[in-house]
């Protein structure tokens, strides 16, 4: 059984096909963490696994120990363990203490969805088991929810927390997860950035007796730090060591990390960012934390990142899209910006149907009177000038070319410049008379206000009705300021609605999420809209590492990227054509500049992109990632991904280097015995493996794709 309940000695044993997690009730009731980490096959005895040692300046809270010298499961706020608590809370009597007892548990198979909020999903219910702990204090029910698939090695995790007394209480801090690991010999990994240059790696060790943390009090996960970390042996790389890597199913301000405390046990944490926080829990009422997506690999990053790219491609991302091959899309952001109109629109569609795109994306500008980013959103009717026809003509024009239609949104937004402004100027986040802070000029809607997820949902689906709209890409282009951290959460269960009601609504359009680019990537958003555009950044040597970063925590399958114009409008590079292919070809497939400005031989190369791109997307989105070679500490970068008809490579070189050396790209996952072909040559899969293909770096910030077809 994947889990299982020791009733002798009260131990929890959950298992997954190479992880074990293991918790035990103690005698006074204290729910403790044994394990986490490779496989226990039979787990029969649990209190002799630590013992409570008495020690110097530790409060004795429990009968002969303190709760600050076990390993916690749950750890909370007032009792002697000092440490980081996952949960605080303040009583109607003013005091704070709270001091959970297991109380009851279950077991049974499948898993639930959560309440209003994201989270990983099954199909049947023999894939997955899950154990709910309830815990109880005075005036608290705590229940842990640990959920284990049958065939990947996640455990998914999330807390209720339910207020069982008469008055109501004040939850400060609530956590999704806080345990204790017994060793503190790790380093910290997580995904950081900025806008246009998200999810850079980051990695240090951890210090004795001090905290690591990331997080975001922006309103959204954010361009700076993603809601991902890793815990791994120093000595771990892509093929060995131990990694443990978390994974947040939430969208909105977060706190991660990993606190080291005097005896070198370390408590890794997730959950909601406390900061500011103060949500009143009333009698009887609810809390419903978050998700956390918890693997656990013997054998370095790589397998880590496999998992987690499994989960999220087959059970987080849903819909017709999950599995469909989707369109390759040409955007007009880039090509024209705010300058065009209906006719201008199908030129670029038409040139771009000639060379094989198959839908074509209008992005900001199309609505209201937007002709640049002061004014409009929120008026989500068609720019009279730029559209004198409405979205439905401009659809139908695209159509007759034999290309879908897809459009731009940011319904989460409202100029100070609009009519819905005039209308409604409260609806927007405020703070009293406080000066409106714009960012962009824009103000963010109130989405913790039922009405106002009304309107968004209302105006976004009758321009969805009013036309033949087969893709949507839902941007959102500032961080939230004059909101508290209680209103920031309601907002995003009022965000979660509203796209949970659009995206099964309009079943059919593929919706691409966006943020300024790659600033609110996560796995609550893939969770409604299964692709997410990667990063403002478009350049190609940029995006080396930005998707390299990204692949940690999510699939090529989720990373929408596009070939732009060069000299790159972001950083000014120039690269060829290729390999600005190469690149986006490994992500979300599209262009994002005007085609009709290309040479003959460039819009050759982008006919000939298209094809390579069809033979190999299946294999890019459905097949395993290898990361190969790392832009954060080589010159080169490579990555491979494989399925069970080829293996696909990505090689591809910053600076060039005269003279240079021979690099031996070593592929991983092909069949040794198995022959590979490969423009016009064949290899052995085990020569490959060992051997590798040879790349040179001969020219500055140049890539390439090869395939290597099984023969
Ligand atoms: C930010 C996005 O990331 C861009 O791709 C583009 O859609 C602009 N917003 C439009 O304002």
């Amino acid at each position: 059984m994947p889990i299982e309940f020791n009733e002798k000695n009260g131990t929890f044993v959950i298992s997954t096909p190479q992880t074990s997690y293991i918790s035990a009730i103690l005698e006074d009731g204290i729910l403790a963490h044994i394990h986490y980490g490779g496989k226990i096959a039979r787990f029969d005895f649990a209190k002799d696994v630590f013992k409570y040692i008495p020690r110097g300046f530790a409060a004795e809270d429990i009968p002969g120990g303190s709760t600050e010298t076990i390993p916690m499961e749950y750890p909370t706020f007032g009792c002697a363990d000092l440490r980081r608590s996952a949960l605080h809370a303040v009583y109607a009597d003013s005091t704070r203490t709270t001091n959970l007892r297991y109380a009851s548990h279950r077991i049974f198979k499948g898993k639930k969805p959560l309440a209003g909020l994201p989270s990983a999903y099954v199909e049947s219910e023999s894939e997955a088991d899950t154990l709910e702990i309830d815990l109880e204090s005075r005036n608290l029910r705590v229940t842990l929810v640990f959920c284990a698939y049958r065939e990947m090695d996640v455990i998914c995790r999330s807390v209720r927390i339910e207020n069982i007394s008469s008055e109501a209480a004040v939850l400060k801090n609530a956590l999704s997860m806080a345990f204790d690991l017994p060793e503190s010999n790790y380093d910290f990994v997580t995904l950081e950035g900025a806008w246009a240059k998200e999810r850079h790696l980051s990695r240090g060790a951890l210090a004795p007796n001090s905290e690591k943390s990331i997080g975001s009090c922006r309103g959204a996960s954010s361009h700076q730090q993603n809601p991902f970390f890793a815990l791994c042996s120093p000595d771990a790389n892509e093929k060995a060591g131990e990694v443990y890597a978390f994974s947040f199913v939430y969208s909105g301000n977060f706190i991660c990390g990993a606190q080291v405390d005097q005896f070198a046990t370390t408590r890794a944490f997730m959950g909601i960012n406390p900061f500011d926080f103060e949500y009143e829990l009333k009698s009887g009422e609810v809390f419903q934390t978050p998700e956390v997506v918890c693997t656990y690999s013997a054998n370095g990053f790589g397998q880590a990142s496999r998992t987690l790219h499994k989960l999220c491609r087959t059970r987080i991302c849903r819909g017709k899209w999950r599995d469909a091959p989707r369109p390759v899309l040409i955007n007009n952001w880039e090509a024209t910006y705010f300058d065009f109109d209906e006719d201008k629109i199908v030129e670029i569609a038409r040139e771009a149907k000639q060379l094989g795109v198959e839908l074509m994306v209008l992005d900001d500008g199309w609505f209201g009177k937007r002709d640049d980013d002061w004014t409009s959103l929120g008026d989500w009717e068609a720019h009279p000038r730029k559209l004198p026809g409405g979205v439905a003509r401009l659809a139908e024009r695209i159509n007759a070319l034999g290309m879908k239609f897809g459009l731009w949104f940011e319904p989460e937004m409202v100029s100070p410049e609009s009519e819905l402004y005039r209308t409604h100027p409260h609806w927007c986040l405020h703070d009293g008379d406080s000066p409106r802070v714009q960012t962009r000029h824009q103000l963010v809607l109130d989405l913790s206000r039922p009405e106002v997820c009304e309107y968004v949902y209302r105006s976004v689906a009758n321009v969805l009705r009013s036309a033949n709209i087969e893709y949507v890409k839902w941007d959102m282009n500032r961080s939230m300021s004059e909101t508290s951290a209680v209103t920031a959460w309601r907002y995003m269960l009022g965000l979660y609605g509203v796209m949970e009601k659009l995206t099964s609504e309009f079943s059919n359009i593929l919706f691409e999420g966006c943020s300024g680019g790659g600033g609110r990537f996560d796995l609550g958003m893939l969770y409604y809209m299964p692709q997410f555009w990667t990063s403002d950044n478009t350049d190609a040597a940029e995006r080396m590492k930005i998707q390299y970063g990204t692949s940690f925590a999510y699939p090529a399958s989720t990373m929408g990227a596009h070939v732009s114009a060069v000299p790159n409008h972001q950083v000014h590079r120039v690269t060829d054509i290729s390999t600005r292919g190469a690149a986006a070809m490994c992500g979300r497939f599209g262009y994002e500049l005007d085609l009709r400005l290309l040479s003959d031989e460039e819009k050759a190369i982008v006919r000939r992109q298209i094809e390579l791109y069809h033979n190999i997307e299946h294999t890019v989105h459905h097949g395993e990632m290898y990361r190969l070679s790392s832009p954060f500490d080589s010159n080169v970068t490579a990555w491979e991904f494989v399925d069970e008809r080829q293996a696909v490579l990505f090689v591809g070189n910053m600076l060039a280097e005269p003279n240079g050396r021979f690099w031996h790209i070593r592929l991983e996952g092909l069949e040794p015995d198995a022959l590979y072909e490969a423009e016009g040559k064949t290899y052995r899969g085990d020569v490959l493996m060992n051997m590798g293909l040879i790349w040179e770096a001969k020219c500055d910030f140049y890539a390439r794709i090869f395939t290597l077809r099984k023969i």
